[in-house]
């Protein structure tokens, strides 16, 4: 007992995102010894839970290997417990003194981390309460905050003066965890530590860019959520678009977190908001051929209001009006119950001017690829091997297993708790980007919602929506369905 200098509270201990994500991440990150030594976790919540009924809820998701068992036994010896309401300040103060505990005696400072994993109905009282009770009263305190930031320009900029008012920018680190995966964070290196792409980063050389996320699984029993949401806030305007932003940005003027995120601002500040014509919507059906939850549709999810036309897919076409990027389309394309799992970003150059092969040459493009299969690779002309002076597709490739044999990648989450530890906001959405963020989107956010176009219908299990398709080619991406890439770490 005592002399811990890091505690983390979980906010919301008892719900799924901490059963599911965050006490695993805390363990994977405890038994890698990737934690300040002797940090401790508190759980907060409102059903009345013993530590041992909390590891029961989390068990299944830890992933506990053979051998780490007393490793185990000794990450849940660091947790404890506290169950209360979360608009009494008497149950805050008590888990202020379940805080103090743990540093009692401790030689260096006490430092908190508090995990909002909390349904927004709830999220004002808590943090009011958390900052009347329960701050660091020596060391720092540090507030991770998920998703929803609100649902439009509105309501987001009220929850943000909310926090705003509690907690100064430094300590507060809003997660869109796609800052956290491997090749959305090496972007930064492959622009910026390369000398090859940068000055052909621009509308001179680049036709079209396009960021895509495909998911080859419907809502799973999400759908009430889903449904108030719908695509265009659960991916495009957090995840796609904090892609977008690190693939279009000038190069900032060091990597410090607010030169960075200055820079991103900077973008979004210059994005005109799309309306419904730049848009292709989309929900998905059944799959009468297809096997088990396929055979349903979104509408068949009886967490969804009948007759919803929220959309599950959803194409849009933003341009940057900046001297870099005028011209440009940036097209953004995500959607749930597709044919495969992939997030990529592509970016195809324009086609080779004075051509002297009579059109045989095919775009050039640089490709991403986010997940599954890490990968970046430029596609090229070649000529074919052999005899001939034909030419072929072909491409310039960095498989990550192929390349990297063996290397673990850890997932977004690990990545980002250890940031927040470390103090490192680059990987954080600041206030200011998250209000641009939504100056983008809510118009059409808005747009859907008074005039409810109805989406247009895709299979379960196919690439969406044809029309989508239709958008690309209007949009200077041209597809030419000759290209295959193999897989070199097979
Ligand atoms: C979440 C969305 O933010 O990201 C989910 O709410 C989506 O709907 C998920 O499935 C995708 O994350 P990942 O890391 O699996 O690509």
């Amino acid at each position: 007992e005592g002399k811990v200098p890091h505690v983390v509270g979980v906010m919301g201990a008892s719900g799924d995102l901490a059963k599911k994500k965050i006490y695993p991440t805390l363990w994977w990150l405890f038994r890698d010894g990737l934690l300040p030594e002797d940090t401790a976790f508190i759980g907060y919540a409102r059903s009345k839970l013993t530590v041992a009924e909390l590891r029961a809820k989390c068990d299944q998701y830890m992933k506990v290997a053979p051998g780490e068992e007393a490793k185990y036994e000794a990450f849940w010896k660091y947790n404890r417990y506290v169950a209360g309401s979360y608009d009494t300040r008497r149950d805050f103060e008590l888990l202020d003194k379940a805080f103090a505990e743990f540093h009692k005696g401790s030689s260096e400072v006490g430092n908190r981390v508090f995990y909002l994993a909390l349904p927004p109905s709830v999220f004002e009282t808590v943090t009011a309460h958390i900052k009347e009770t329960c701050m660091a009263p020596k060391g720092w305190t540090r507030i991770i905050v998920e998703k929803p930031f609100g649902k439009d320009t509105a309501s987001s900029a009220k929850l943000s003066s909310h926090l705003s008012s509690l907690f100064r920018e430094d300590q507060l680190y809003r997660i869109d965890h796609y800052l956290g995966k491997e090749m959305v964070q090496n972007l930064m290196i492959l622009r910026f530590g390369n000398s090859i792409f940068n000055p052909l980063w621009n509308h001179h050389n680049i036709a079209s860019v396009l960021i895509s996320f495909k998911e080859p699984f419907g809502t799973e029993g999400r759908g009430g959520y889903f449904d108030e949401f719908g695509i265009v806030r659960d991916v495009m305007q957090n995840h796609l678009l904090q892609i977008l932003c690190l693939v279009a940005m000038q190069k900032p003027c060091s990597t410090r977190a607010d030169d960075i995120r200055d820079e991103k601002v900077k973008v979004l500040k210059s994005i005109e908001p799309p309306t419904l014509n730049d848009v292709v919507l989309g929900q998905y059906v059944g799959d009468p051929s297809g096997s088990g939850e396929a055979k349903l549709g979104y509408l068949d999810d009886p967490t969804v209001p009948a007759g919803s036309s929220t959309p599950t897919f959803a194409s849009a076409v933003v341009h940057i009006r900046n001297e870099k990027w005028e011209g440009v389309p940036f097209i953004l394309r995500c959607g749930k119950a597709l044919n495969e799992r992939k997030a990529e970003v592509r970016i195809q150059f324009k086609d080779v001017p004075g051509d002297i092969f009579g059109g045989m040459a095919k775009r050039n493009e640089l490709v991403v690829r986010v997940q599954p299969n890490e990968a970046v690779y430029v596609k090229m002309m070649t000529k074919t091997p052999g005899m001939s002076f034909e030419m072929e597709e072909t491409e310039l490739d960095l498989t990550y297993r192929a390349r990297y044999k063996g290397v673990k990648l850890p997932d977004a989450y690990e990545r980002l708790i250890v940031d927040v530890f470390c103090g490192t906001q680059m990987h954080f959405v600041r206030t200011d980007e998250l209000a641009e963020a939504w100056r983008i989107f809510t118009p059409l956010l808005h747009e859907i919602e008074g005039k409810k176009p109805t989406p247009i219908p895709y299979k379960f299990g196919s690439r969406g929506p044809t029309e989508a398709d239709d958008l690309l080619a209007k949009n200077n991406f041209k597809y030419y369905g000759t290209y295959k890439w193999t897989d070199p770490g097979k």
